[in-house]
């Protein structure tokens, strides 16, 4: 399974607090839908800083669902939530020490059970083209689509747009615009990140 660790582009995922989280906020569920979820921490970090946003009570409205096309580390490492000091590193000291406890086997960490109650993983290949569901307030999916044909990656993000609510929102990683022809089913929140909202 890919290269990923816990805190990656902070700033992104900051952004999508600061700008969807409040609107996410105002419905029942926060349902999240992380494609291409790699080995956990992607959907982990997101779960740690809407946490961070908001209390243990709306927190239990949070559910992440996080798939990937290889599964293979799902049961092992997803599941159980326990990775290496290494993997954890870029987690600024006080949020580590609020969501991860020593596994017994020293330098690795379990995230707390809160956590990992708030995230799903499921194996799902997105040119399927079919979405795992339609009422996604969130959808993520950073660093996978640059491994797609463009064609391909204009599929994907029609099939994203199908799985969102009205208003909800697609996050990609920095350097993955949004392809032309796509403009007039989503609005840029900011400048600052490739963050767009549901319109069309
Ligand atoms: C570089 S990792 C990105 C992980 C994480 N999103 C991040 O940004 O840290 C790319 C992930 O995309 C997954 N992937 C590749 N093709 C896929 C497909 N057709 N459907 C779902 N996941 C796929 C890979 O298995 C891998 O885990």
């Amino acid at each position: 399974m890919a290269f990923t660790f816990f805190f990656r582009d902070t700033q992104t995922l900051e952004l999508v607090a600061q700008y969807a989280l409040p609107s996410l906020k105002q419905n029942r569920y926060i349902r999240v839908w992380d494609a291409g979820c790699a080995m956990g921490p992607e959907p982990y970090s997101i779960a740690i800083i809407f946490r961070e946003n908001m209390g243990h009570f709306l927190f239990r409205n949070v559910q992440i669902h996080a798939t990937d096309i290889d599964e293979s580390n799902f049961e092992s490492i997803i599941q159980r939530g326990v990775y290496s000091e290494q993997e954890l590193g870029r987690i600024p000291r006080d949020i580590f020490g609020k969501y991860f406890a020593p596994d017994g086997a020293p330098g690795y960490f379990q995230i707390s059970d809160e956590l990992r109650q708030a995230v799903r993983f499921y194996r799902h290949d997105l040119l399927s083209l079919q979405p795992i569901r339609e009422d996604f307030g969130l959808i993520v999916c950073k660093n996978v689509l640059l491994h797609f044909k463009a064609e391909q990656r204009v599929q994907v993000i029609q099939m994203f747009h199908r799985a969102l609510v009205e208003g909800g929102y697609l996050v990609m990683e920095q350097t993955q615009k949004l392809p032309s022809e796509l403009s007039p089913l989503f609005r840029q929140v900011t400048e600052a990140a490739q963050l767009y909202q549901k319109v069309g």
